[in-house]
């Protein structure tokens, strides 16, 4: 099975499951992610907002739309936007004359996705500007220099193209526009057999990027102002079940786990192309 068809299947299931009973997407047994990755991310004022399945259905590792600035009349991009969460969220805040764009390439999530901003609309009429779309992030299918920011929640460590993201990342967003990405990255030099189980753990199927990695192919692909910010650096306790059912010997691997899996905030600028031009 490709990567893609894997991905498609696990989060398939994981959009049926809160479809039809209502059940955190973290919490079906094959997604394994419960904690901490996806845990106590959004506050209480944040969630009251959102339709009770778009908040069940949130399986990202941070909070994007928290820390970044978005303004009345931009337009963001979310990059695979599952149910929809930090769409809707995003959407409130760039208003009516803005717009709030999800993509996603799997048709379950995009039917929940869907149903969420329905009732979303219903409960804030003519407030919303949304629109999911269904397609891939390494082949956006918007028009070059047309997003004032990209958003993405715990889905470019899933891609098996990562350059080809970033690059197209950076064809959609105007001159100025912001990257403002929450993801697994890994610090430092990992034993490849360690890595792989962790990152088992965490659900990146195709490889979480170490940290200077990330930063380079950001660069590589023409961003400035590039950071990384880390939000939640994980510990052998957090992955101790998975990992000893895994039949991985977790005290012998404790040493090198410590501090070097991370979710992380990231950001970075697509420059101006010319003085004046943003
Ligand atoms: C870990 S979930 C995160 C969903 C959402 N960002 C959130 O915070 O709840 C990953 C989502 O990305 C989508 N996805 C993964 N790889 C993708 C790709 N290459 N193109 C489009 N969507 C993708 C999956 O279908 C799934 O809905």
């Amino acid at each position: 099975m490709s990567t893609q068809s894997a991905i498609q299947e696990k989060y398939g299931a994981a959009a049926r499951a809160v479809t039809q009973t209502s059940v955190a997407a973290c919490c079906d047994p094959g997604l394994r992610c419960c904690d901490p990755i996806t845990k106590n991310l959004y506050g209480a004022g944040e969630k009251d907002l959102l339709p009770e399945n778009a908040v069940l259905a949130s399986l990202g590792c941070g909070n994007p739309t928290a820390l970044i600035d978005l303004q009345p009349g931009e337009t963001v991009l979310d990059l695979g936007s599952g149910g929809g969460i930090d769409v809707l969220l995003s959407a409130r805040r760039v208003g009516p004359t803005g717009k709030a764009y999800g993509l996603d390439m799997t048709d379950d999530m995009l039917h929940l996705a869907r149903e969420n901003q329905r009732q979303a609309e219903a409960r804030n009429p003519g407030t919303l500007n949304v629109e999911f779309l269904k397609g891939e992030i390494e082949n956006i299918p918007l028009p070059d220099n047309s997003v004032d920011v990209i958003l993405s929640n715990c889905v470019i460590n899933l891609s098996s193209n990562k350059d080809r993201v970033l690059q197209e990342a950076f064809r959609v967003l105007r001159p100025g526009g912001r990257f403002a990405v929450s993801d697994v990255v890994t610090r430092g030099e990992v034993h490849p057999a360690i890595r792989q189980s962790m990152l088992l753990w965490v659900g990146c199927i195709a490889g979480a990027l170490q940290e200077d990695e990330y930063q380079a192919k950001l660069a590589a692909a023409g961003f400035t102002d590039i950071s990384l910010e880390p939000t939640r650096v994980y510990d052998i306790e957090d992955a101790r079940q998975f990992l000893t059912e895994a039949g991985v010997a977790v005290d012998e691997i404790a040493p090198q786990v410590e501090g070097k899996f991370l979710s992380a905030f990231i950001r970075a600028t697509k420059p101006c192309c010319a003085p004046g031009c943003c």
